[in-house]
């Protein structure tokens, strides 16, 4: 276990360390898995997934976290790309295959992340969103903020910028304490 971890931790230097440090979770949930594998083979396929999603989905927005959606989500996301929120987003196929399967293995009806379970059971079993901010866990927690923090706000623009109010988004790191609105300063509930 300790080899592949290294040989994980040096592909993940090569990206942003944010990117490191979510997929510390996937190491973890993996790791059973991943020691009846081989490990470079292991290695291989998890930095070259990673590193595919950072380069082709955070191009317009932040790096959404893929424990925040189950994969059916993910799944449908990925399958709408030549219609995704009014953009362009298509990919060459071999690129979607791969971050396909990455987001959907990582999704968050397969995480172990508190926000990943918490968001995952407020979703109807038979309802797919395609946004984390329309889910009711989200909607629960952010109801409170007025539009003027938000969408009026331009150094937020919509709720889809978590990483405007959530300098740890990318990490999937959400925590109440850390929040800070800008133009608000820090949130007191
Ligand atoms: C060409 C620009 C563009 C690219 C590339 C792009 N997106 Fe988006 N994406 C958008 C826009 C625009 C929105 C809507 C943002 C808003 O409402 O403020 C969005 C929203 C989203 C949301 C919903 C966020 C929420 O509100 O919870 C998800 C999930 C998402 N994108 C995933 C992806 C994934 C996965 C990829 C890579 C395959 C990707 N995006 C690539 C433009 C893009
Ligand atoms: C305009 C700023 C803003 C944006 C944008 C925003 N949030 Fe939040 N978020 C907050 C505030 C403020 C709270 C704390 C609410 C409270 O006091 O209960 C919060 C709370 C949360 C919590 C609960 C934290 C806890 O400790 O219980 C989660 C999870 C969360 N946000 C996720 C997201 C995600 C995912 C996005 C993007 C899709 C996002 N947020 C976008 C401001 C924002």
């Amino acid at each position: 276990m300790k080899v592949w971890k290294g040989g994980l931790l040096m592909g993940g230097v090569m990206l942003l360390t944010s990117t490191w440090a979510w997929s510390e979770g996937w190491e973890e949930e993996h790791a059973e898995h991943a020691s009846k594998m081989s490990q470079s083979q292991v290695t291989n396929h998890a930095t070259g997934a990673i590193k595919g999603y950072k380069n082709e989905c955070a191009a317009c927005h932040m790096l959404y976290p893929a424990n925040l959606l189950p994969a059916r989500s993910w799944q449908r996301v990925m399958s709408n790309l030549d219609h995704h929120f009014g953009e362009n987003a298509e990919l060459d196929q071999k690129d979607r295959t791969s971050i396909t399967k990455y987001l959907m293995g990582h999704a968050a009806d397969q995480s172990r992340n508190y926000f990943g379970r918490r968001i995952n059971q407020s979703i109807p079993k038979d309802s797919v969103p395609l946004r984390i901010s329309e889910t009711r866990y989200f909607l629960q927690k952010h109801h409170e903020i007025p539009s003027r923090l938000v969408s009026k706000n331009p150094k937020v623009g919509s709720f889809s910028n978590c990483i405007a109010c959530h300098s740890g988004a990318e990490r999937g790191s959400f925590d109440e304490d850390e929040v800070v609105i800008p133009g608000a300063g820090r949130w007191e509930d």
